[in-house]
């Protein structure tokens, strides 16, 4: 009988959103290594090599990153380390082992001023520490390793943590009333989507910038909690009562007090020209999600 040997990926960020989707969902094809904080403290950049030389892998998707935008503004070198450097150690080691990295990306490294759907070609900026360090972390692993594939997200949500649906459907399930941005575009995707096409992607050839998202209308934070009430009204879980939410302006919001880019909506056109796959749609997603929290609730009662 001929041995099956699975591939072997390494994880980082396991604990965050993105990572605990990778690492529930990878495990079905690949042997998962899941590297926490626990593990490796990132911005240690001096005793990465030495970890991830003494591991054997084919593949490292770098989800971890410091996200928070006020964070990376307060503690820039830091952001700079965990953001910027790290990955560019990973980066050297997967070109020294000759395995495949994928570089979580962020739409927020696009320039965001104009209304236009962004493709892989579209200008950057780096507006705020953090989209800074991001942008400057795609260009390094680029660099360091040839087989490697900026994979740029955006606005996600999922099991691994709360995120925007959550708060939404909390503040709803109050009774209270909700106010979003509306003068702020991206599109929205579940995690859970998001990872076979990260499979595929790792797969594949396609090297470079990639934009990993559905293919759908940018959406701004109101539209986006106006069709997630919308959903969950249609499942039962709310009344139907949409008149719950107001809209609000992104310079009316004091605590932001780094630079948000405005507009960074997403265009997948390398998934769909070059490797022939889509990600789930996002209101899909909003679906399976909100039915497996109200069936997890029913379960943990
Ligand atoms: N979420 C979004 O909407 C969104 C949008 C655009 C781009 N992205 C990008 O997508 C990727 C995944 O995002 P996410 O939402 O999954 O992030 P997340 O939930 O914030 O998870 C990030 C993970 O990184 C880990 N981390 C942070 N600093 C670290 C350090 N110094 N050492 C070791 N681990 C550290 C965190 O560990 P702890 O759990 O211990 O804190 C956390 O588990 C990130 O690269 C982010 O830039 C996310």
């Amino acid at each position: 009988m001929a041995a099956f040997f699975m591939k072997k990926i390494v994880i980082t960020g396991a604990k965050g959103l993105l990572g605990e989707a990778c690492c529930r969902l990878f495990s079905n094809d690949y042997e998962v290594f899941a590297l926490t904080r626990a593990d490796i403290d990132l911005a240690d950049i001096d005793q990465l090599p030495g970890l991830l030389r003494g591991m054997e892998f084919d593949y490292l998707v770098n989800t971890a990153a410091m996200s928070g935008l006020e964070h990376c503004l307060d503690e820039p070198e830091l952001a700079k380390k965990v953001n910027r450097d790290a990955p560019r150690v990973m980066a050297e080691i997967c070109h020294e082992r000759g395995a495949k990295m994928l570089q979580v990306s962020t739409d927020y490294v696009l320039d965001g001023r104009e209304d236009v759907v962004h493709e892989e070609s579209s200008e950057t900026r780096g507006s705020c520490v953090y989209s800074a360090t991001k942008l400057a972390a795609e260009k390094l692993v680029l660099e360091a390793c040839e087989n490697s594939v900026i994979g740029r997200v955006s606005w996600l949500f999922g099991r691994g943590r709360a995120t925007f649906v959550d708060q939404v459907m909390n503040t709803a399930l109050a009774g209270e009333r909700g106010s979003y941005i509306s003068d702020k575009y991206s599109v929205p995707n579940f995690s859970d989507f998001l990872v076979p096409v990260m499979g595929r992607v790792l797969e594949s050839n396609i090297q470079g910038i990639v934009h990993l998202t559905n293919n759908s209308e940018a959406e701004s934070w109101y539209s986006y909690a106006e069709k997630i009430i919308g959903i969950a009204i249609n499942l039962g879980m709310l009344n139907d009562n949409f008149d719950i939410i107001d809209k609000n302006k992104l310079d009316e919001i004091s605590f932001f007090r780094e630079e948000r880019p405005r507009y960074t909506a997403m265009r997948p056109k390398r998934l769909s020209e070059e490797l022939n796959v889509e990600v789930g749609n996002w209101e899909e997603g909003v679906r399976c999600y909100l039915k497996q929290k109200s069936e997890n609730s029913l379960t943990n009662k």
